[in-house]
């Protein structure tokens, strides 16, 4: 298919690009990978939109297990033991999440997160969707105009992502826990393996590893910020792998503690 007179500016049909009137040549199946990436980001968007509206089933009392999507959880409205960080605010209407307070700090970071925006812009506004695949809009500005040059607040949500991050780590830490004391299940394990993966994601940031090494103009002069640049450009190259683990782990973490909190199942407990 040639592209109509009004297209002739961009993507595969702009002028310097060979004249060829199919929208691709690809034999392959390109469009695979993005609605492989749909269905992946669309189940976690509808299953973690779900669990944060349910209030329900969101805390083991006798383990101090609370899962990351209520977390962290300020409000009277929930449940004894929940708010690691106390009550500040006032009961909230069921229409706000719990976790209201890092639940859009994490949205945003995730959303202007380099690697989703290609992820979304393949999956949703096939812009373009795979590579030498001509995409169906007409014009391209890039992140230079409003909304996308939000997109360049991503930086700063990395301090959010950062900071969110050590509540889960808190959050872990308090769930080792027993009736009696101190106690350690498989419940444990869930926690700090996925609060883990959340550092290695949250570290992995391409922000991150501007903030670490970037604008030096001799590293020689920094040992210290090369090393730690070094570090991070090492989780970097890993980057698009962490974010959909944790995508994973998130889910999985969320789910067991829902397990366990409603009684389905109980914690397999290896001390107390
Ligand atoms: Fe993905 Fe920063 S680039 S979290």
């Amino acid at each position: 298919m040639s592209a109509p007179a009004n297209e002739q500016s961009t993507g595969v049909f702009s002028p310097s690009r060979a004249q060829i009137a199919a929208r691709t040549l690809r034999t392959d199946r390109w469009w695979l990978p993005p609605l492989v990436t749909a269905i992946g980001l669309g189940i976690f968007v509808v299953y973690a939109g779900t669990r944060s509206f349910v209030r329900s089933a969101y805390y083991v009392a006798d383990y101090h297990y609370l899962t990351p999507f209520y977390s962290p959880c300020l409000s009277t409205s929930c449940v004894e033991g929940s708010s690691h960080f106390g009550t500040p605010l006032p009961d909230l209407p069921m229409i706000i999440p719990l976790a209201f307070v890092g639940l859009p700090f994490l949205l945003l970071f995730r959303l202007t997160c380099y690697y989703y925006r290609k992820a979304y812009y393949r999956a949703f506004w096939l812009s373009p969707p795979a590579c030498a695949v001509a995409e169906p809009h007409a014009k391209y500005s890039g992140e230079t105009r409003f909304p996308l040059i939000i997109q360049n607040a991503h930086r700063y949500l990395f301090y959010a992502a950062a900071i969110i991050s050590i509540i889960n780590t808190y959050d872990a830490i308090v769930a080792f826990h027993s009736p009696g004391g101190f106690g350690f299940g498989l419940g444990n394990v869930i926690l700090l393996g996925n609060v883990i993966l959340l550092w290695a994601y949250t570290l992995s940031c391409h922000s991150c590893r501007h903030i670490t090494g970037g604008r030096l103009k001799h590293f020689s002069k920094h040992p210290v910020r090369y090393w730690i640049w070094t570090q991070v450009s090492k989780l970097n190259t890993r980057h698009m792998q962490l974010a959909w683990i944790t995508l994973g782990t998130l889910m999985l973490t969320d789910f067991y503690i829902m397990l366990v909190a409603s009684g389905t199942i109980s914690d397999l407990r290896f001390i107390g």
